[in-house]
Formats: C-alpha cells, sequence, structure tokens
C-alpha cells in the first residue's frame, strides 16, 4: 500500500468494511438476505431489453415512474423521491437534517445500515432497545427525543424480529418535534403501509424498496413518500442521475404488473407459515412471528451458538444469516428468509439432521 498520510476521518478506524457477497455456488441454497428467490415479472425483462439502446444517455427525469408509484401509494408525484436502493434514501435524509452533534433514535436489534450512515455524518446516535416480545419501547424512544434529535429510525416489519408497529403507535411517534422515518422495505408482505397516515402526520417519511416483493435487489432501486415539503429538501442533497435507467424502467414494468408481485407475495406468506410451523415442530428452536419473508430464530437452546449453527447449515449447502454482529439480543439468534417450498423443506431437513446429531454426540 502506497497511501501513507492518514487524511481520513477518525470515525473510520471504528467502521468495519460492509461484507460484499462472494459469487456463490449455484447448487447454494440462499436464505440470508431477505430476498425474493421467485425474481421480477416476467414484464421486466422485456422493459430492460428495451432501455438497453439508450444506455449511452444520462437517465431523464422519471415522470411516468413517480406517477406509478404516486398511484400505487395513494399520493401525489410531488410527494415521491427514488433512490439508487432504500439505503441511499436513508443517507440523503441524514445529509439533509442532520449536523454533526445531532441526535438519532434507533432501536435494536434492527436494520443497521441507518444506525451507520448516521456515525458517519457525526451524529449521537441514541439506541433504545426492543421490549422480550420485540415490540418498541414506544415511552423509552418518546424519552430519549431531546431538542437536538433530528431523526427516529424505525423498520416495520422489523428486520430481524417481523414484529409490526401499529397505527396508534405510529401516530404517537409522530408527535414527537422530529422526523419520524418508518423503513417499510417489507411492507407488502405483511399488506399494510402507514403511507396514509402521512396526511396527519406531516414529518413521517415511509421508505420502501423494490429489492424485496418486486425481487428488483440486484438493480438497486427504492423510494420514499413524504410531504413534500421533505422531498423538496431531499432532492437538493440527492446526487444526479442517482438511479439509472435500467432501474428506472424496470420498476416501472414492475409496476405495470402489480398483480404479478401480488401472487408471489402470496406464495412468500404461505410458504411463511409452514416455514414457521416446521420449526416450532424442532426441539430446543424458537423462531418467532414474523410479518416479513424471513424468520428470527432463537437457537440458544441448541448448545451451538448462532456462528457455529450458521457454519453446520452452510456445510449443508444452507446459507443462513447470523445475528451475531447485532446490537439488541441476549443470547444466539439466526435468521432465515422464507425461500421457495423446496429451499425451505431443505432447511429444514438439514435443520433437523444437525440437532439429531448433536443429541447423538451427547449420548
Ligand atoms: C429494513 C431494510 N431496509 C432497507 C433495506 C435495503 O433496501 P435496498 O435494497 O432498497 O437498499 C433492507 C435490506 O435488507 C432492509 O432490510
Amino acid at each position: 500500500m502506497k497511501y501513507k498520510i492518514k487524511l481520513s476521518r477518525k470515525i473510520l478506524q471504528q467502521l468495519e468494511v460492509y461484507p460484499e457477497l462472494e459469487t456463490l455456488s449455484p447448487t447454494l441454497i440462499k436464505l440470508d438476505a431477505n430476498e425474493n428467490p421467485y425474481g421480477p415479472s416476467p414484464k421486466v425483462f422485456h422493459a430492460i431489453m428495451e432501455e438497453l439502446g439508450h444506455l449511452h444517455r444520462y437517465p431523464t427525469k422519471p415522470k411516468c415512474l413517480l406517477e406509478a408509484l404516486a398511484k400505487y401509494a395513494s399520493v401525489k408525484p410531488e410527494n415521491i423521491i427514488l433512490g439508487n436502493g432504500s439505503d441511499e434514501i436513508l443517507e440523503m435524509l441524514l445529509k439533509a437534517f442532520v449536523e454533526p452533534g445531532d441526535e438519532v433514535i434507533v432501536s435494536t436489534p434492527s436494520f443497521q445500515i441507518f444506525q451507520k450512515a448516521a456515525r458517519i455524518a457525526s451524529a449521537k446516535v441514541k439506541v433504545v432497545k426492543m421490549l422480550e416480545d420485540w415490540s418498541w419501547d414506544i415511552e423509552g424512544i418518546l424519552k430519549a427525543v431531546t431538542p437536538l434529535t433530528k431523526l427516529i429510525y424505525l423498520c416495520s416489519p422489523n428486520n430481524p424480529t417481523g414484529s409490526v408497529l401499529s397505527e396508534k403507535e405510529i401516530l404517537k411517534l409522530s408527535e414527537a418535534p422530529c422526523i419520524l422515518i418508518l423503513d417499510e422495505a417489507y411492507w407488502e408482505f405483511f399488506g399494510k403501509s402507514s403511507a396514509g397516515l402521512l396526511d396527519g402526520a406531516k414529518n413521517l417519511i415511509v421508505v420502501r424498496t423494490f429489492s424485496k416483493a418486486f425481487g428488483l435487489a440486484g438493480l438497486r432501486i427504492g423510494y420514499a413518500i413524504a410531504d413534500s415539503g421533505i422531498i423538496d429538501d431531499l432532492m437538493k442533497v440527492k446526487v444526479p442521475f442517482n438511479v439509472n435507467r435500467l432501474a428506472i424502467a424496470a420498476a416501472k414494468a414492475a409496476l405495470e404488473d402489480i398483480g404479478y408481485m401480488e401472487r408471489i407475495t402470496r406464495i412468500i406468506r404461505e410458504e411463511r407459515r409452514k416455514l414457521y410451523d416446521g420449526l416450532m415442530g424442532l426441539p430446543k428452536i424458537k423462531p418467532y412471528p414474523s410479518q416479513g419473508n424471513f424468520i428470527l430464530v432463537d437457537v440458544s437452546k441448541t448448545g451451538l451458538d448462532s456462528e457455529a449453527m450458521a457454519k453446520e447449515l452452510l456445510n449443508k449447502g444452507i446459507l443462513v444469516r447470523n445475528l451475531s454482529d447485532l446490537g439488541g439480543f441476549q443470547g444466539s439468534f439466526i435468521r432465515v428468509t422464507v425461500g421457495k417450498p423446496e429451499e425451505n423443506e431443505r432447511f429444514l431437513r438439514s435443520l433437523k439432521e444437525i440437532l439429531e446429531g448433536l443429541s447423538d454426540r451427547r449420548v
């Protein structure tokens, strides 16, 4: 390495590189990243092919997509902003609203990208732990609000617990004098969104993605729905051409085939039920009910920690998320994405074999 003078910011010493995925063997069953195993509507492929002839041009204002999204979310186009994945929207929110030293509030265990981006933005991150049943400590969150608090970030359905906030809880939180970010990456698997509350809760921003129910994770496109004043602020910090032509064309085509997405999410919900029942039938394993396309599983009683359990499953060709690096847990937890029926069956069978192997070793 030639780079000798240390010019990087101090905060970088505390940050880890986000582990980028290796190209995986096609035989591996990938249940680690809450992706949609069915992929997008066939109409998406056609739209992408049509767009290929324009790749030498920068994207233009995605008016048609904004209109289609406005219809999908029952709002106006001026209430919507697009991001290079919803991750980018979370970063825009920090750029637009947080000065160094300002406070943000998050709950744990939850999706961590916002927390990391907040630390990079020199915000003070206040963490409020979820309650034992994976509901939110609403009073605790409200008590953590001070005059310096700019943003509260919550995720519902929450990754990885699968729990959801009630309308009453959201309205109560939205009375705090700061912006309430509701990450609804998985709302289609639940079926209810909070976007309808935006009329009454002006400081609410609902962040969503095409990566999950619409099966477009590889194209990186997300969006946020909020009061047009918040959207105007975000537009000022957005980098130009942040969403590429193929993603715009794909998202538009995906919205033209809502029926496909609804069919797929119905199948995933049904598979989620079967996977949960299967896990409930295994000894020493504790799954939690989930409204997302994943299930949180407590493996503490098996005698293996989550890292060892994930390794055992990997040896059997199944990739799950070991949650040992995620704050807010007591015990050992893994998260398994709901896959196709045959993948879920393989996962359950493999887990059963691992558990049987463990009890044989103990005899
Ligand atoms: C809660 C939550 N929000 C956002 C994302 C990222 O979405 P995107 O692919 O749109 O950046 C994820 C991805 O796993 C997630 O779990």
